[in-house]
């Protein structure tokens, strides 16, 4: 059962907010905003026009970005061939490198890669993927990314045929004793995660949920953040 603030002892939910939906005119203020509201972390959501149609941030955005926040900067990367890019977002302050299992053809080598650069490792998979793609790589990774959307754009509606994989893939990381996080991403709100959080999602990025509240940041993080009840 899932109750806002219902038991402090209860596993805690982090909450990663996207600055894909944020007003990119006062990035550093939204993102100011957010860690001062209690997020855990910041979301910047990589598309290169090919792996995924849209296309946004490059390592840019997360050298300006570094000394706005004492927060870490997860990068997720929806390109084709995301090797090419992973020391340009280290070197500029990246602090977790995801890269998609349907993105990555030599995928432990990346994430190996990810490691020798003092990053955490994280691996994102799509909804139309089975959680069995995961299940070599897991040992090795800090993160495992499932995407409640399918990715591109911010704003769609959560896929609910995406809550058995969660499941699946947080007996996988229990399985092996591992404290690798599970994140979800897409269509994330104060209906949608409960459901998430009693799937076994430990980590929430939302994007319009928080910068599209009429709530505000605050309040939009204050909603999401439910916790869960030991199993
Ligand atoms: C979608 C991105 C998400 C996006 C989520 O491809 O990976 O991180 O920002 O946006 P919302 O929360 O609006 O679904
Ligand atoms: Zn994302």
């Amino acid at each position: 059962m899932i109750q806002p603030y219902a038991d402090p002892t209860a596993a805690t939910i982090k909450i990663a907010p996207s600055i894909l939906s944020a007003d990119a005119a006062r990035l550093g203020e939204q993102v100011a905003e957010a860690e001062h509201a209690g997020a855990d972390r910041i979301h910047v959501d990589v598309m290169d026009g090919h792996f995924v149609p849209n296309l946004t941030f490059g390592p840019g955005i997360v050298k300006w970005l570094r000394p706005v926040t004492r927060l870490p900067l997860e990068v997720h990367l929806m390109v084709e061939r995301p090797d090419d890019l992973l020391d340009a977002f280290a070197e500029a302050g990246a602090d977790t490198l995801i890269v998609h299992v349907e993105g990555a053809v030599h995928l432990n080598r990346t994430v190996q890669r990810i490691k020798s650069l003092g990053k955490k490792a994280g691996v994102a998979i799509n909804p139309a993927t089975p959680p069995v793609m995961l299940e070599e790589i897991l040992p090795d990774l800090d993160l495992v990314l499932a995407m409640t959307v399918n990715p591109g754009f911010g704003g769609q509606s959560f896929l609910h045929g995406t809550l058995p994989k969660i499941r699946k893939i947080r007996s996988l990381i229990d399985a092996l004793g591992s404290a690798c996080d599970l994140e979800v991403d897409g269509g994330i709100d104060p209906e949608t995660a409960p459901l998430v959080v009693a799937a076994g999602a430990r980590v929430l990025v939302a994007g319009t949920s928080i910068y599209g509240s009429s709530e505000g940041v605050a309040g939009a993080i204050r909603r999401l953040n439910v916790r869960a009840e030991p199993a």
